[in-house]
């Protein structure tokens, strides 16, 4: 049976709004919002004033609260508020993909111990209802792939690069202003974003959890004009794609830019959306689309959650509960094309097979195409620095 929802709302900035709006507009919810937690005293508020506390026990103290709906910017204060407030029994809906991907483990003991449930949709690709599909549809489906553009910033950057020639940094600018950038942008353009929620989707497609610093994870800073002409003359498009796949017993998680051509879904996910293909040993392949940032659509996954708490939903994580579980692994041929200033750049990328090259010294423009391992590609300590860009091309699982 339905509850009616008492929330304690922690934070007011883009999604908190967005929820604020959406629950207001929703009918046959019977939620309220009680109360709402910000930081700074000084900042002009839309609503009126006895809304707000900045006291965080306020809420979680409240007894008339029964929801408590954390939608910070702060990780380890996130998970300070969730964790306190899922020792207290009280229910728990948040977005914060990092707070969630970094203590992936100790959320769940929480949750089984004290019998709380918390939920996490908003946290991965906005609006898509991707974590209860993998939880509830996919349960008994045995995966062979998860793979998608899980971050709508890059997404819009590389969309506004690539087809309406807006420089990197104006296109940035405006992923801010449209609020789908983080508010430190760093973790949408080197990828820490995608990352997060592939580790959370991992979680609920296989089963495994995986800790976000074993994964490679290399953003979109270093593209240039010329990777997007490069890509463009061969009938493609560069998107940041994360890839979650089993390989014999094995699960590899990884987060690069790739080519990707006409055939692929994801081809056609431009701007703020995101996309999930999700290949299943018996369904085959399903596609998923939508908006993966901004204010609403994020607001609305929340309110999914909001909802499914109304009746006492809570993820089983069935898959992680099973007997015999996958192990995480990065011994994996990856085929990639890396353009490079020169010759000596390449003793840092041991290549397995080379299909490709391409020389243009003179411009110090040099590309190749190849296998490469996935660990190889993890110890490579300083390769951000390094001046290469480096993206999955199509075959992305070679077969050597
Ligand atoms: N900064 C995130 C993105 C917001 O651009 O996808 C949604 O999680």
């Amino acid at each position: 049976m339905r509850k009616i929802t008492r929330i304690g709302l922690f934070g007011f900035g883009c999604v908190g709004r967005g929820l604020y709006d959406v629950l207001n507009q929703s009918q046959g919810m019977e939620a309220d919002i009680v109360s709402i937690c910000v930081k700074d005293k000084n900042k002009t508020r839309s609503l009126p004033a006895d809304y707000f506390t900045y006291d965080k026990s306020d809420v979680l103290n409240n007894p008339n609260i029964n929801l408590v709906v954390e939608l910070i910017d702060n990780a380890d204060e996130a998970f300070e508020i969730v964790t306190e407030a899922l020792q207290k029994g009280k229910s728990v809906v948040s977005a914060n993909k990092k707070m969630i991907a970094e203590h992936f483990e100790e959320l769940y003991n929480l949750q089984r111990v004290f019998g709380s449930s918390l939920l996490y949709e908003g946290s991965s690709c906005g609006s898509i209802p991707i974590i209860r599909t993998l939880e509830e549809y996919y349960d008994n489906e045995l995966l062979n792939s998860v793979q998608g553009i899980f971050n709508g910033t890059t997404n819009y950057i590389l969309t506004k690069v690539a087809q309406e020639g807006i420089d990197y940094d104006t296109a940035l600018h405006q992923a801010q202003e449209l609020g789908f950038a983080e508010s430190d942008p760093t973790l949408d353009v080197q990828g820490y974003d995608a990352l997060y929620k592939a580790c959370i989707v991992a979680a609920h497609a296989f089963g495994v959890f995986v800790k976000p610093a074993d994964v490679f994870c290399y953003g979109i800073p270093a593209v240039g004009t010329e990777d997007v002409r490069i890509a463009r003359e061969r009938g493609m498009k560069i998107k940041l794609l994360a890839t979650i796949r089993k390989t014999e017993n094995q699960l590899a998680v990884f987060v690069m830019p790739a080519f990707v051509d006409s055939a692929n879904h994801l081809y056609k996910v431009d701007n703020e959306y995101n996309g999930v293909f999700v290949e299943g040993v018996y369904s085959d392949g399903q596609f998923f689309q939508g908006k993966g940032a901004g204010s609403y659509p994020t607001g609305s996954a929340v309110l999914s959650d909001v909802s499914a708490q109304s009746y006492n939903y809570r993820y089983e994580y069935k898959k992680h509960r099973l007997e015999q579980q996958l192990s995480y692994g990065t011994d994996l041929n990856l085929r990639v094309y890396l353009r490079y200033a020169d010759e000596s750049l390449l003793q840092h990328f041991p290549f397995r097979h080379v299909y490709e090259r391409h020389y243009e010294p003179d411009r110090n423009f040099n590309y190749l195409i190849g296998d490469i391992n996935l660990q190889d590609l993890l110890n490579i300590n300083n390769l951000r620095e390094l001046p290469v860009f480096i993206a999955l091309m199509p075959d992305v699982l070679s077969k050597i």
